[in-house]
């Protein structure tokens, strides 16, 4: 892996620059919001809708930011943005599975970065929420809060790093024993033998058992939204290094080995779904970067050959990103365009294609703190 990180240095180098350039401004300019998109170039601001899924993102980013500079404004705006989070915790009925992906990634890197326990609590308590949404007879995390508790979706693997820290944080494996029978659900209900993936899976309420596959935020129930393929290839490998199962290094390898043959065809450029109609071409740029993450932690418990495929693989998606779809424009706050929400069914759903979203800028960012090597896991 470091040999293909030294051959792309200059790349990595310059994009970062123009990154922290960027960011450095957007830190200051964009302090008091919990951005989700931009719309005609400036953040909107989800600070009234604050159990929305992607508000972790923004401070999420800022925290690696600071890590990475030392730069105080990134230091302020990621604790401004944990301050606005608060008002999620007014209104419990409103939490759901997605809590990993608000607080881990905020005040989990707080604590870890500043020792701050009041973060360490925040984390502690989204965690006790989401270990509170287990189905044990069905042994699955339960997806949203509408009609839909016997839903589990492949979204969650991205929550259940949570539950590794919190165990490990207070010493008891109580949540890691849960985001293990999580894992072990999703390999045997999400995973496909080919290495695409359910979004939604109907379950028994009682016992184990399927009753029902639903398309999601794909084209059909049996085509392949690229989004849950790329968070099953970060998901799986991260359960491997916290539990250490070889089944779910082997599992992410298999949705990263897909997912890299499906990209090949559209220049590393990932389609929203690789099984919808060929025409319109839809893409999702969300997806590339994901899994460029996960593709980066799995060449590091590979064979040295394995090791060197996987990061060059991270590369093309992430040096197709930057060419393709990366606006460096500091005159607008959004960093990666082209990120698509969900495959559209109606004209509604297309206000959500092809826009710029939060949590591609974080991937991207992650991606490139990984690439300078950063050595711990933020999630
Ligand atoms: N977790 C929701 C999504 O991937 O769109």
């Amino acid at each position: 892996m470091q040999s293909i990180i030294e051959k792309n240095k200059m790349w990595i180098d310059s994009t970062w620059e123009k990154v922290d350039k960027k960011l450095s401004q957007k830190a200051i300019k964009s302090r008091n919001k919990l951005p989700s998109t931009s719309k005609n170039g400036v953040h909107d601001d989800c600070s009234d809708r604050p159990d929305w899924w992607t508000n972790g993102f923004w401070g999420g980013m800022m925290w690696l930011m600071y890590e990475a500079t030392g730069n105080i404004e990134y230091r302020k705006t990621a604790e401004r943005s944990e301050q606005l989070l608060d008002k999620a915790f007014e209104n419990f009925k409103g939490l759901y599975h997605d809590v990993g992906f608000m607080w881990h990634i905020l005040s989990g890197a707080s604590y870890r970065l500043t020792g701050d326990l009041s973060s360490c609590n925040r984390n502690l308590y989204a965690a006790a929420s989401l270990f509170s949404r287990y189905n044990v007879d069905g042994e699955f995390i339960s997806a949203w809060n509408w009609d839909c508790e016997e839903y589990s979706i492949i979204d969650c693997l991205m929550n259940i790093p949570l539950l590794y820290w919190a165990s490990n944080e207070i010493g008891q494996d109580r949540f890691k024993r849960i985001a293990m029978k999580h894992m072990d659900m999703t390999i045997r209900d999400h995973i496909r033998p080919d290495g695409s993936v359910n979004h939604i899976v109907v379950h028994e309420m009682d016992r184990v058992g399927v009753k029902e596959v639903k398309a999601g935020q794909g084209y059909s129930s049996d085509s392949s939204w690229s989004r849950g393929v790329a968070w099953a290839v970060y998901g799986s490998v991260i359960s491997y290094i916290y539990a250490g199962k070889k089944e779910y290094l082997e599992a992410a390898k298999r949705c990263a080995d897909y997912f890299i043959t499906e990209c090949k065809k559209t220049e590393y450029l990932p389609l929203i779904d690789f099984k919808a109609p060929q025409v319109p071409v839809l893409y999702d740029s969300t997806a590339g970067v994901i899994t460029a993450c996960g593709l980066l932690e799995i060449a590091k418990y590979v064979s040295k050959e394995e090791s060197e495929k996987y990061a060059q693989e991270a590369i093309n998606l992430l040096r197709a990103c930057d060419e393709k779809f990366c606006n460096y424009d500091d005159n607008e706050d959004c960093l990666v365009l082209m990120g698509s929400g969900r495959y559209p069914r109606d004209e509604a759903d297309l206000d959500s294609v092809h826009v710029p979203v939060i949590y591609a800028d974080f991937f991207f960012v992650e991606s490139l703190c990984k690439l300078k090597e950063r050595k711990f896991l933020i999630w």
